[in-house]
């Protein structure tokens, strides 16, 4: 017992989401192998799937990351999506996605707001295609029907934590997903 487990209930484990990942790698390489997709990692929280991730597809590809956020000091989405860490090709018109193949990588999509927000923002580049692969996907969070090419897993209405993705900083480091047992209130 570590001293995250008092706090965190469980939902996924290290090998659950291996497996995932390896099926996603599947799906992903039936479309991309001939492709050289650019592959997009949605930071912070999407830095250790995507890393996992690339290493099951065993094709030519590209890495870019951007840095969005939608959360504050909350549990619950702000609706509002910032640009915290910029890719120039997405801000300054440089032409790296011009008929490219970009695949949007996300640990969740929760309102969509962020995902719809990227994908606009991509979509003024005239990429020949995006697509959007997400480890997990909150239903019941949804705000704006944006819809999702590769998914991990769904996951219930609660507040999300562990491999890479965080409560005010923490809890990125797990190896498993879980949630908050007592999530403070929003
Ligand atoms: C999380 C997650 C997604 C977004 C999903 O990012 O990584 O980018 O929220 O929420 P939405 O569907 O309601 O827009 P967060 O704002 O927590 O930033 P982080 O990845 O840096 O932790």
């Amino acid at each position: 017992m570590n001293n995250y487990e008092k706090d965190i209930e469980v939902l996924f484990s290290e090998k659950e989401i291996q497996d995932a990942i390896n099926r996603l790698g599947g799906e992903i390489t039936g479309f991309y192998k001939d492709k050289n997709p650019l592959v997009l990692g949605v930071l912070k929280g999407s830095f250790m799937f995507v890393a996992d991730l690339i290493r099951v597809l065993n094709f030519e590809l590209e890495m870019e990351f951007i840095g969005l956020s939608s959360y504050g000091e909350c549990t619950e989405s702000s609706g509002e999506v910032t640009i915290t860490v910029k890719s120039p090709d997405v801000l300054e018109g440089i032409p790296v996605y011009q008929n490219r193949h970009v695949l949007v990588v996300e640990d969740i999509v929760d309102s969509g707001n962020t995902i719809s927000f990227l994908k606009e923002k991509i979509m003024e580049h005239s990429p020949a295609s995006v697509k959007v692969c997400t480890l997990t996907s909150k239903p019941a969070r949804r705000e704006v029907d944006i819809p999702i090419d590769y998914l991990g897993f769904k996951v219930p209405n609660k507040f999300i934590v562990g491999y890479g993705m965080d409560y005010n900083g923490k809890y990125r480091n797990l190896h498993y997903i879980g949630y908050l047992k007592n999530p403070p209130s929003p």
